[in-house]
């Protein structure tokens, strides 16, 4: 008898190691605990057990009792804790659910592009803050005080000095204030203006500005760094030209063209229909911008340009609405 016994507590024990869940529980507790358990059927055979032996197997068979009892209420409360209590075992060999894996906007991938083909060119990047003084991002960079350009239309005024910065150029004064020449910057970054919404123009946009100051900088290095860039950008064949425009902050300035190659040259709407797609403007960084800095400007001159990324990615990928940037429709975003 004092065999079985011992028997039952190794076989039970070994059981309830192996337990995971409540119905695996309850059917050892009908097994061994019940009123008609493998335990209770011990207590009947006692019995049988002759007066003398009694004792001895009586007080084994309430330790065995005990024991059983309390080691299925520790098992009870260790399943009830376990964050998988009551659910259905997990099947290890099922195939793992796949989980959508994103990409990079097509903003964040033209920029990409366009600091590497600038970084081989030797800038590096910098930035600034998007909320901007009017002293940053209109009197340093050489507009006049009723510039057309500070009109409440264009601009979304914080308080009467505090702005939402309406280009990246305000970038350049921060870099000048804090470097002395050599600057070799690109200035990616979003761009806000208070402007009717519709497929060509946004309240927000993305530019990147990129400005350059050196001793002996000369327009023609202005325009052998943006003909190289278009080249590397849209292929060798792309043709260009130059037109004069004006910024306060630039002195001579042009405007940047390169043949459409969407219709090549035949006319389409991308260029609308003059065969010619303005791309970026730029100029001479103007004396005044430069004497703000603090810089010498019998010593120093450089030159500055700045583009429209969104414009970029359109004739990257031929998406004619602006505003398909930043919907965040996923329809759209898993294109690219
Ligand atoms: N800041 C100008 C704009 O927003 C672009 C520009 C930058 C022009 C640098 C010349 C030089 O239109």
């Amino acid at each position: 008898m004092q065999e079985t016994i011992k028997a039952l507590r190794e076989e039970l024990s070994a059981e309830l190691a192996g337990i995971k869940n409540q119905n695996e529980l309850e059917t050892f507790r009908i097994k061994y605990l019940a009123r008609k358990g493998r335990i209770a059927g011990l207590f009947d055979a006692l019995k049988n057990v002759p007066a003398a032996d009694k004792p001895p197997i009586g007080k084994a068979l309430n330790e065995l009792r005990s024991f059983a009892q309390t080691s299925f209420e520790e098992k009870e409360k260790q399943l009830q804790q376990s964050p998988i209590a009551g659910s259905r075992a997990i099947d290890v060999s099922l195939p793992g659910r796949p989980r959508p894996v994103g990409s990079k906007h097509p903003i964040t991938q033209t920029i990409d592009e366009l600091r590497q083909i600038f970084g081989r060119m030797g800038f590096s990047v910098a930035s600034g803050p998007d909320i901007e003084d009017d002293y940053h991002n209109f009197t340093a960079l050489n507009f006049p005080p009723d510039h057309p350009a500070r009109d409440m239309q264009d601009t979304f005024f914080i308080s009467k000095s505090i702005l939402l910065r309406t280009h990246t150029s305000p970038v350049q004064i921060r870099v000048m204030e804090n470097q002395q020449p050599p600057v070799r910057v690109i200035i990616p970054g979003r761009v806000y203006r208070n402007e009717a919404i519709s497929s060509r123009s946004h309240v927000i946009f993305h530019q990147l500005e990129g400005l350059y100051v050196d001793t002996g900088v000369t327009f023609s290095e202005l325009k052998g760094t943006l003909v190289s860039f278009a080249k590397q950008l849209y292929g060798s064949s792309v043709r260009y030209k130059f037109r004069p425009t004006f910024f306060p902050f630039t002195e001579p300035s042009a405007d940047m063209y390169i043949s459409c190659f969407i219709c090549n040259q035949k006319g389409c709407p991308v260029c609308k229909y003059i065969g010619w797609l303005e791309i970026l403007g730029s100029g001479m960084v103007h004396p005044n911008v430069l004497k703000y800095c603090g810089y010498d400007i019998e010593r120093f001159s450089g030159y500055a340009f700045g583009m429209g990324i969104e414009r970029m990615a359109l004739l990257r990928y031929g998406i004619d609405d602006i505003r398909l940037y930043f919907e965040n429709d996923l329809r759209f975003l898993r294109q690219f």
